[in-house]
């Protein structure tokens, strides 16, 4: 199953392809969380995206197109793959389509999530991850057991540099402007299944089981 989840920061786009893969057995394909590893390492390509992400703006498109282009050519996105912040723009989505078509491939479901603007802002800036695994926890709404700590291999928590308040408005101000649009364009393409992100985690996954199950 090839798959895109599609929807604003902090809709829970990550929480949400992290139960699929377990569900599905495919590979969650988040460029946000390659381009954090490449800015950690310091590689060219982290250096050029840093001030981009740090300012909460887009990174060029031919940047993250290389990216998905060559991750989609590993062995472990024959069975399908979960794509978690791709596309974000038309060019990305136009450019996606032709990749795919050249693999004899296409996309099959783009779950579009949305949750109302204030829902965001509190999950975005009390959202914690951490250093070591990645595992992801938030403040209120799903706390680590000890505060700061992670409960699965006891490393550091950490905030996002962007998520700081003006960081996240400016990455909404850019959603709406770039990113909204796909959901008429995929809409147009038959493949865009709406679901209400808000409520628990567990419930909006079973909503999106069921819409990819075509039970709604
Ligand atoms: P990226 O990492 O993709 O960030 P994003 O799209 O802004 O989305 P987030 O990761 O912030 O939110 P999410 O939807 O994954 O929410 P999460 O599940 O964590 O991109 C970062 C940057 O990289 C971009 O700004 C850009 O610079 C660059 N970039 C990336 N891709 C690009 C592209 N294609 N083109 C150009 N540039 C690109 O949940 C958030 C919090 O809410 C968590 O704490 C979680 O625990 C909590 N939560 C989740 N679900 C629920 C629930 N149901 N109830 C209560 N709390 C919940
Ligand atoms: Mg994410």
């Amino acid at each position: 199953m090839n798959l895109i989840l599609l929807g604003p920061p902090g809709v829970g786009k990550g929480t949400q392809a992290k139960l699929l893969i377990d569900r599905f057995g495919i590979p969650q394909i988040s460029t946000g969380d390659i381009l954090r590893a490449a800015v950690k390492d310091l590689t060219p390509m982290g250096v050029k995206a840093k001030g981009f992400m740090d300012a909460g703006a887009l990174v060029p498109d031919e940047v993250v197109i290389g990216i998905v282009e060559e991750r989609l050519a590993q062995p472990d996105c024959q069975k399908g793959f979960i794509l978690d912040g791709f596309p974000r723009t038309v060019p990305q989505a136009d450019a996606l389509g032709k990749v795919l078509s050249g693999m004899g491939k296409q996309i099959d479901h783009v779950v579009s999530l949305s949750v109302d603007k204030d829902e965001l802002l509190k999950r975005l800036t009390g959202r914690r991850a951490c250093s070591k695994c990645g595992a992801g926890y938030h403040v209120d709404f799903a706390p680590s057991k000890v505060a700061g700590v992670c409960d699965a291999c006891g490393g550091d928590l950490f905030q996002r540099e962007d998520d700081k308040e003006a960081t996240i408005l400016n990455r909404l101000a850019v959603y709406e402007a770039q990113t909204a649009p796909l959901i008429s364009y995929y809409g147009a393409a038959g493949v865009l299944r709406s679901v209400d992100g808000l409520g628990t985690v567990d419930g909006v996954q079973a909503e999106i089981l069921a819409v990819l199950q075509g039970a709604r």
